[in-house]
């Protein structure tokens, strides 16, 4: 398993194929590419040999990360590779103090995930998601603050 930093067409074409998986409303490259035009943005992705099996998506602006997308395709949940990405991305991080994020409140997965590492909840914004069926589910946000230590470490 690699994770590679991907800045260029042909990674976002990977990561559509990990989106179409992932997600019902999954992004496609091209929107891919306009994200990672945002100098702010930067996407890793995981591959097994020359497959991609998951990504992360994360923005950086100074003092502040927020992760956009973070997903594996079903064959290869449960085994970190998520925990994975994250703890890539806090690796790659130049000066934030802390990462944001929003996560549907019925997203047992994603929710178990963000705990596990650290991320605590911050507030519920109501009927955030809407769906294909007509229905809203709330968002919660939450936050987890970097280590004082590591940050002294990476300076
Ligand atoms: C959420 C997601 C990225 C997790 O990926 P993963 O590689 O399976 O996660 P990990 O193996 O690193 O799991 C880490 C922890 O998350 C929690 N977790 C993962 N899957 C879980 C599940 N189905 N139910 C409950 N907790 C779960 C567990 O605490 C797990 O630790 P453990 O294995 O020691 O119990 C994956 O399920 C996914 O891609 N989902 C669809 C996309 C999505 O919803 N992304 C998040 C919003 S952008």
């Amino acid at each position: 398993m690699i994770i590679i930093n991907v800045n260029d067409k042909s990674g976002c074409y990977h990561v559509e194929t990990v989106e179409k998986l992932c997600f019902d409303d999954g992004w496609t490259a091209e929107m891919l590419e306009i994200e990672l035009n945002n100098s702010f943005s930067h996407m890793l992705v995981l591959y097994d040999e020359k497959q991609p099996v998951g990504y992360i998506c994360y923005r950086e602006l100074f003092e502040v990360a927020e992760i956009l997308r973070v997903a594996v395709v079903p064959a290869y949940r449960g085994r970190g590779f998520a925990t994975m990405l994250i703890n890539e991305m806090i690796n790659q991080l130049k000066n934030a103090e802390e990462i944001m994020l929003e996560v549907d409140v019925n997203n047992v997965s994603a929710l178990g995930l963000y705990k596990k590492i650290g991320f605590e909840p911050l507030n519920i914004r109501k009927n955030y998601y809407s769906h294909p069926d007509g229905s809203y589910t709330d968002a919660l946000n939450m936050r987890l603050i970097l280590k004082t230590e590591y940050r002294i470490i990476k300076n």
